[in-house]
């Protein structure tokens, strides 16, 4: 289909899961019917689309947040397949000259589609330019230096400008305000995840996975599509060195638990995290930064990828004075919150 290859073609950075496992790509949905789940974000973007399609005009800027895993990527493949354009794939890191960004939008056709990923990490001195190149499509670059300096204004072609990122609390007012459309990616349930995953299996091409395995990987994918996409390549690899080929949940444990992986689908992670709350902080409320010097971690990442989820299934808190295990939390590595801690649903006089 014509269409899958305009936005392959045209991704300049790889996709880096993609270096791993050349099947990820294939995996992901290429129409937005194919993407399972986020009901709510998928039928905004439905309407966005279909309604610019009918006007023969360019979809508005889509602003995507949302923890690692979830879809961003994929969604910015999806809506430049449904808009039948191409999608131009850098992130904010990879910009750090102006003449990058200038250098692609004006190599741009109207209608395509510049993704941006961790835009939050663009630097300011590229976002600048962002911003009348969004509003106004124009871009004012200045030649030269000192005396001779001179603005040049280049105009741009429309275009449709996608930002994902984990942490929409570090993007300036300034740059969230200019996209029309900025949506929360939601963690999964777990209907939906079966679903990615019986479509997965299909595609790589993997038998011999019982109906209670798929569950059992779900169960253990906090949420996540990324996640249990790779929990499905380490049951396949497992099931096919120790089980014929064969999986059933009992596999998908002993697979998982090989990984580090419990029942819950936490992992070694997190549990030094929630470990380092409890045992050097008596539970907290502690800084996030304190706890990742503790375990020598980045902090970025604990809030990426350990606390969004630790949040979600209630084991942690996030007070104002900062996180705190809740009682769920501490049964969970059984630890006794101590009394001058309070519990959830636990008040005290
Ligand atoms: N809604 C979905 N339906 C099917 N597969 C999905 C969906 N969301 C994500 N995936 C799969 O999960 C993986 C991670 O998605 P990705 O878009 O890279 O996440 P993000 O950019 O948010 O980190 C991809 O392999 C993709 O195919
Ligand atoms: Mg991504």
């Amino acid at each position: 289909m014509a269409k899958e290859r305009i936005v392959s073609q045209n991704a300049q950075v790889a996709e880096p899961e993609a270096e791993f496992d050349p099947q990820v790509l294939e995996i992901r949905p290429r129409a937005l019917a194919d993407y399972v789940g986020q009901r709510a974000l998928v039928e905004r973007l439905g309407i966005a689309l279909d309604a610019a399609k009918a006007r023969g005009d360019t979809m508005e800027h889509v602003l995507l947040h949302g923890p690692p895993g979830l879809g961003k990527t994929t969604l910015a493949h999806v809506i430049a397949a449904e808009m039948g354009t191409k999608a131009y794939i850098t992130s904010g890191p990879a910009l750090t000259k102006a003449g990058d960004l200038v250098g692609t939008l004006t190599k741009m056709e109207a209608g395509d589609i510049l993704f941006i990923d961790e835009i939050h990490r663009l630097p300011a001195s590229v976002e600048e330019y962002i911003y009348p190149a969004m509003e106004d499509r124009r871009i004012d670059f200045t030649l030269d230096s000192g005396m001779h300096a001179r603005v040049v204004t280049i105009s741009l072609k429309p275009f449709t400008l996608i930002g994902a990122t984990t942490r929409a609390g570090l993007l300036t007012q300034a740059l969230r305000s200019r996209f029309g459309i900025a949506q929360h990616l939601e963690f999964y349930a777990h209907a939906d995840l079966v679903s990615i995953l019986v479509r997965a299996a299909g595609i790589y091409g993997i038998r011999g996975i019982r109906e209670d395995a798929f569950d059992a990987i779900a169960a253990r994918a906090r949420g996540t599509p990324r996640i249990a996409l790779r929990l499905l390549r380490r049951v396949r690899d497992f099931a096919q060195v120790r089980g014929q080929g064969i999986a059933d949940a009992k596999t998908v444990a002993s697979a998982l638990a090989l990984e580090g992986i419990d029942a819950r689908g936490l992992d070694e992670l997190d549990r030094k995290y929630m470990r380092a709350i409890a045992d050097i902080y008596r539970g907290g409320p502690v800084g996030v930064e304190a706890i990742a010097a503790t375990l020598a971690e980045d902090s970025g990442t604990l809030e990426d990828v350990v606390e969004p989820y630790l949040l979600q299934i209630g084991f942690l808190a996030r007070t104002r004075q900062g996180r705190r295990l809740t009682k769920h939390g501490a049964d969970a590595i059984g630890f006794t919150l101590s009394g001058d801690a309070p519990s959830d649903g636990q008040l005290f006089e």
